[in-house]
């Protein structure tokens, strides 16, 4: 006779294949079962501890449960969670925005960086009373009608037309949006110079999901829109308060007209923004703007004082000396250490990103835009990050978030990891 043995973690993975579309929130694979994160380490619900680089996708970049943090929220819950209006909190962290972030000069709050990016692009419009916007390649903005337009691109076709990157999207969208090649000065100032008169702005991550910008990639755009009036949006929702205190605009010395933020600014909770110059910030004043301009924007939860204190917290953190030095000093000796790894192993592989941010890409080719990001070979990044995971790494599909938390112990933990999953890849 069988003993049936209850597990916890195959009735919660039945569970969420029955009520949630593809058993899943919709990130991670429907088997990881996430249950609780401290530092740099997270565990599942079978108890299984990893180090984990995944890091919420990206906001616990001081870690899960951060004592300072955790103590600020414990203060704020029996005061209320939501408002609706103001309050000293939310107005706190627009101040340490605009003190932190260059082209920051006002800000609005709202709850992801969906919002925010489809807001900055409205403002945009608002501004220019115009409606094309450029985007690039392989450009995440969030999942609205506009931002989902050529991201990821299976067959990428001709530029500018944008390819949508999702059903039920409205098929005038997409001839609302350009696309151009990511680090191709030349490509974006011939589209913005034969676009000018219908664009509304420009729109790019700084830092393009892995790819740095190539020098004087970011200068040019901002050259160019300079010349022709046009807004240039930087898409900071990852690299904001990351990259450096101020952000990529800060790291890579490029100011731009607005930006969005998202992820570590909520420290952990909703809270996102679109921040920037005030002229354009203006049309979400109805008293600044006459009625045809003004911007109509509200949020239930938007600038809340959970998620506000929880942003400040974290900020207060990050301000004090050192913290940038330590990210960016971990995240060296990992991609060093992986690149060593792979080479020894002789592996067909880059490190692609910086100290905060990084993965391999399996392939030895130049790597530059986002078809260059295709050449890579997908089933092995899919097999090594299988190997990972069973030797207790959590990650997303393609990202090392680097976290100040992780320790030196993490670190060893994660190389060992490489070491062993790198020799069994080699075994094929
Ligand atoms: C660059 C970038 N923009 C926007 C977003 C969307 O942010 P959210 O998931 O908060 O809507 C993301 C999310 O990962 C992102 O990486």
């Amino acid at each position: 006779m069988s003993v049936q043995v209850a597990d916890p973690v195959a009735d919660l993975v039945q569970a969420a294949k029955r009520v949630l579309p593809g058993g899943t929130f919709g990130n991670m694979p429907a088997e990881v079962v996430l249950k609780e994160g401290k530092g740099g380490r997270i565990w599942d619900e079978a108890g299984r501890e990893y180090v984990d680089f995944l890091l919420g996708s990206g906001p616990m970049f001081i870690g899960h449960a951060h004592p300072e943090v955790t103590a600020a929220v414990e203060a704020q819950v029996p005061l209320g969670t939501t408002y609706f209006g103001n309050n000293r909190h939310g107005i706190a962290l627009a101040e340490a925005i605009v003190d932190a972030v260059p082209c920051a000069e006002q800000v609005r709050f709202v709850c992801s960086g969906t919002e925010a990016d489809l807001y900055a692009m409205r403002a945009a419009r608002a501004f220019r009373r115009r409606d094309k916007i450029l985007k690039f390649e392989g450009g995440y903005h969030g999942m609205s009608d506009y931002a989902l337009m050529s991201m990821a691109p299976r067959n990428p076709g001709n530029f500018p037309r944008a390819i949508p990157d999702s059903a039920g999207i409205p098929k005038s969208v997409q001839d609302e949006m350009l696309i151009a090649a990511f680090n191709d000065v030349e490509m974006a100032e011939s589209l913005i110079k034969e676009h000018k008169d219908e664009l509304a702005g420009v729109i790019v991550e700084p830092f393009q999901r892995l790819l740095p910008p190539a020098p004087g990639f970011l200068q040019a755009l901002r050259r160019i829109t300079q010349e022709h009036g046009i807004p240039l949006i930087f898409d900071e929702v990852v690299t904001g308060f990351r990259f450096a205190y101020g952000g990529a605009q800060e790291y890579y010395g490029v100011t731009p007209d607005l930006c969005t933020l998202g992820k570590i600014v909520g420290g952990g909770f909703a809270l996102a923004a679109i921040a920037g110059r005030a002229d354009i910030m203006a049309h979400f004043d109805k008293l600044a703007v006459a009625d045809e301009d003004f911007l109509f924007q509200v949020g239930t939860l938007s600038g809340n004082p959970v998620a506000a204190v929880a942003g400040l917290a974290t900020l207060e953190v990050l301000k004090r000396p050192g913290t940038y030095e330590q990210v960016f000093a971990s995240g060296r000796t990992l991609m060093a250490a992986l690149d060593g790894l792979l080479k020894k192993a002789g592996i067909k592989a880059q490190i692609v990103g910086e100290p905060p941010l990084f993965d391999v890409l399996f392939t030895d080719q130049t790597v530059r835009d986002y078809r260059d990001t295709l050449k890579g070979d997908k089933a092995l990044a899919t097999r090594f990050n299988q190997l990972l995971r069973a030797r207790g790494i959590m990650k997303g599909e393609s990202k090392y978030y680097v976290s100040l938390a992780h320790t030196q112990a993490d670190i060893d933990h994660t190389i060992n990891a490489w070491a062993e999953s790198i020799a069994e890849l080699k075994k094929g």
